[in-house]
């Protein structure tokens, strides 16, 4: 094999024989083989070694591994055998998304990305609905973030997957956007605010591109 052809592997996914490239995580080959598992802050261009995996969904049980892991940070082994719905992985994913949930403003009628949003899209896929329970919800102060000159930013929507960050500094023209403050109080902000991020933005769209969640606007386009 030369550098060109990687080596295929050979893996089970739910009783289904895949193939994926050598070096692949086992989130990536699931999802080019058509078989779903619900993730937020995965980029195609992660491998597992880099993953951030901070959105916690992605969970499978692997055969000879004690616990469920996240399939963004496995990579795909010669006979390895996963299993995606399993009830530990569903408790899990569902823990998970219900976690998000309890800092969100469940609004979507009122959202630009109103049944293009991938918290909408995983709830239906796990059958919880937009319900929090039993966790408490908590909302953070404003509602609204202004500040950028052409975008607005609700930190109510954001599941602070980094995928904004992330596509801004891929693009390598300075990065405009990063992660503010701590724990709760963790939000997206904008690198010089108003003055400096106003210049170097190009308003390329990419980070609204990349949010999987109405949290990103652009200002003079309501509409995404
Ligand atoms: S981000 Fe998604 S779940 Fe949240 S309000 Fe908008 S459409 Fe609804
Ligand atoms: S603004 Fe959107 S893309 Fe950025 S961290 Fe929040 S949800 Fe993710
Ligand atoms: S996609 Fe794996 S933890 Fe987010």
């Amino acid at each position: 094999m030369t550098e060109d052809c990687p080596t295929v592997i050979d893996l089970t996914v739910d009783d289904r024989t895949i193939q994926a490239p050598e070096g692949s995580s086992v989130l990536a080959a699931c999802l080019a083989a058509d078989i779903y598992i619900p993730h937020l802050c995965w980029l195609e261009a992660d491998r597992p070694a880099d993953a951030p995996a901070a959105c916690r969904l992605c969970f499978v049980e692997i055969d000879g591994v004690a616990q469920p892991v996240t399939a963004c940070t496995i990579a795909v082994e010669q006979g390895m055998v996963v299993h995606t719905a399993t009830d530990a992985v569903r408790d899990l994913q569902k823990t998970a998304l219900k976690l998000l949930l309890s800092v969100h403003r469940v609004d979507c009628k009122r959202c630009p990305a109103n049944e293009a949003c991938a918290l909408q899209e995983i709830a239906a896929f796990l059958g919880t609905g937009l319900g929090c329970k039993p966790f408490e919800r908590v909302l953070k102060e404003p509602e609204i973030d202004p500040r950028h000159p052409m975008l607005d930013y609700y930190p109510n929507r954001c599941v602070l997957c980094g995928l904004c960050v992330r596509v801004c500094d891929l693009r390598g023209q300075g990065l405009q956007l990063s992660f503010a403050g701590r724990g709760f109080d963790t939000v997206v902000g904008y690198f010089g605010a108003a003055s400096e991020a106003a210049a170097a933005c190009r308003s390329c769209r990419a980070c609204v591109q990349a949010c999987p969640t109405g949290a990103l606007v652009k200002k003079s386009a309501p509409e995404r």
